[in-house]
C-alpha cells in the first residue's frame, strides 16, 4: 500500500493511541497461563499483539476478541497443549523471545518462526540463558528463527543481562515461572518493567530490587480484569509532529507513562516541547494520563548511554525532530537499532538521503545537523512499522507531496495510524 502525504502548516486535535504493544503481549501470554477467565480492555490492535494471541490459541487456549476487548480462558501453568503446527510470531520479536521462555518449560516440542524480517533477528540472546536453565533449542544457523524448542523441566538461574533488553529479561523471568527455586535477572541498565508489574498483577511471586529481579517458580497465576494504557511509543509520532509544525496543538489521551518509558517526555521537554500531563492516574499498576503538547522552537539533543535504551523505539521519529531542530541530534550507544525490524540506522539514513537530509552514520549511532529542510521524495517503510510512521511525520514538513511505499507496515503496532494522521492534518 502507498500513502501520499502532503505537507501541512500545523497539526491539531485529539489522538487516542492504541493499547500499549509491550503491555498487551505480556497480558496476552500471562492470562493464557492463569487459572480462569481474564478480561483485557484496550488490548493493542496491532498485528504483533494478535500474533501473540494466535500463538496462545494454537497452544489450546480459548481467546475471544471483540475490537480491543479480549477474553482469555487461561489453562493454568501446566495446561497448554502441544501445537499442531509451527507457531507464527509474524513480525514480532517480543512474541518469539517471550514465548520462548514459556515454551521452554512445556512437556512437548514446539516450533516457532515468523516473517522474513523476524527470520533475520538474533535469538542467541535468549537461547543462552534458556540453555543454562536446561532447555534445548535449535535455531537456523545456530541463532535465527525458526526455533525448535524441546521443552522440559527448567532450573532456576541467576542471570546478568549482557545487553539492555526487556525481551530477554522477560524471557528468563517467564521461564522462571516454571523453575523450582528463585530465578534472578540482573540488569545494569534499567529497561521497561512491564513484565515485573504484570507478573505481580497476575499473582506471581516476584521481588523487585534495584537492578535485581527475582521470581519463585511454580506458583499458580490468577485470571484478572486489566486495562491496557495507550502506547507512548505510538503517541511519540504525533508528539513529534506537533513539535515540528509551528502553532500545532495536540491532546493525546489515556497514554501510559510508566517511568521506564517516560524518558521520552523528559527528552522532548529538553528539546523545547511544552508538555502538560493531565488526569494522571493508575491502571493495573501502570501510570496513565493525558498529554497536551505544543512547541515554539525545537532544539534537538544528545541520546547516549542509558537514555539510548530508554528511547530505543522512538529514535527513528526523534531523528526527524533532530533534522528540523536548531541544534541537531546525536545518537550514540545504539547498536541495538541495527537488529530491530530493520536496521533502523540504515533505513532512517536511506529515507533521509532521498529527502536530501544530511546524516552521518556510525556503527552504533548517527549525527544529524539541525536546521535542515526535507525535500519531497518517494520514501519506503522497508517493511518496518516505525520507519513507515517516522517517514510520514517527516513528510508533514517536506516542501511537497511525499509518497510512502509499503505503508501497511504501520499496522504492526498502529493500524489506525493513517486515519489518525488525516484527522489531525485536515
Ligand atoms: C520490548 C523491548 C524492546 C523494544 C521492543 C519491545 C518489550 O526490545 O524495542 O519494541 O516489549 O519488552 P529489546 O528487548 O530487544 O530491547
Amino acid at each position: 500500500m502507498r500513502q501520499e502525504i502532503s505537507p501541512v502548516a500545523s497539526v491539531s486535535g485529539a489522538v487516542n493511541p492504541p493499547g500499549d504493544k509491550s503491555i498487551s503481549h505480556r497480558y496476552g501470554m500471562l492470562s493464557a497461563l492463569a487459572e480462569g477467565e481474564s478480561r483485557l480492555h484496550n488490548y493493542s490492535s496491532g498485528a504483533d499483539c494478535h500474533s501473540t494471541l494466535g500463538c496462545v490459541r494454537a497452544l489450546g487456549v480459548e481467546v475471544e476478541t471483540s475490537g480491543t476487548e479480549v477474553t482469555v480462558k487461561g489453562r493454568g501453568l501446566r495446561g497448554w497443549q502441544a501445537p499442531a503446527e509451527m507457531l507464527d510470531a509474524g513480525n514480532s520479536g517480543s512474541t518469539i523471545r517471550m514465548m520462548a521462555g514459556l515454551l521452554a518449560a512445556q512437556p512437548f516440542v514446539s516450533r516457532i518462526g515468523g516473517d522474513e524480517s523476524l527470520s533475520k533477528r538474533p535469538m542467541d540472546r535468549i537461547m543462552r540463558p534458556l540453555g543454562e536453565m536446561g532447555a534445548r533449542i535449535a535455531a537456523r544457523d545456530g541463532r535465527f528463527p525458526p526455533l525448535e524448542i524441546s521443552g522440559g523441566v527448567l532450573k532456576a538461574i541467576d542471570y546478568a543481562l549482557p545487553m539492555a533488553s526487556a525481551q530477554v529479561k522477560t524471557c528468563v523471568l517467564f521461564g522462571g515461572l516454571f523453575a523450582d527455586g528463585e530465578t534472578v535477572v540482573r540488569e545494569t541498565v534499567r529497561t521497561r518493567d512491564h513484565s515485573e508489574i504484570a507478573l505481580r498483577e497476575f499473582g506471581a511471586d516476584i521481588d523487585v530490587q534495584r537492578g535485581r529481579i527475582a521470581i519463585r517458580g511454580n506458583k499458580s497465576l490468577q485470571a484478572r480484569e486489566l486495562t491496557v494504557p495507550g502506547d507512548l511509543s505510538s503517541a511519540a509520532f504525533f508528539l513529534v509532529a506537533a513539535m515540528i509544525r509551528p502553532d500545532s496543538h495536540l491532546v493525546l489521551s489515556g497514554v501510559g507513562m510508566n517511568p521506564t518509558r517516560s524518558a521520552l517526555l523528559d527528552f522532548l521537554v529538553g528539546a523545547g516541547a511544552e508538555i502538560k500531563v493531565l488526569n494522571l492516574g493508575q491502571a493495573s499498576g501502570e501510570l496513565v494520563g493525558d498529554l497536551q503538547v505544543r512547541c515554539r522552537v525545537p532544539r534537538g539533543g544528545i541520546i547516549e548511554k542509558e537514555l539510548t535504551a530508554a528511547l530505543i523505539d522512538e529514535i527513528p521519529v526523534l531523528a526527524v525532530l533532530g533534522a528540523i531542530s536548531t541544534q541537531g541530534l546525536v545518537v550514540r550507544d545504539a547498536a541495538e537499532l541495527r537488529v530491530k525490524e530493520t536496521d533502523r540506522i540504515a533505513t532512517v539514513a536511506e529515507n533521509f538521503r532521498r529527502m536530501g537530509v544530511q546524516m552521518e552514520v556510525k556503527p552504533d549511532g548517527f549525527e544529524i545537523p539541525g536546521n535542515q529542510k526535507f525535500h519531497a521524495a518517494e520514501l519506503d517503510s522497508f517493511g518496518d512499522h516505525r520507519i513507515a510512521m517516522a517517514a510520514a511525520i517527516a513528510a508533514l514538513a517536506a516542501d511537497g507531496r511525499c509518497v510512502i511505499e509499503n505503508a501497511e507496515a504501520a499496522s504492526v503496532s498502529y493500524p489506525a495510524f493513517w486515519e489518525t494522521l488525516r484527522g489531525i492534518t485536515e
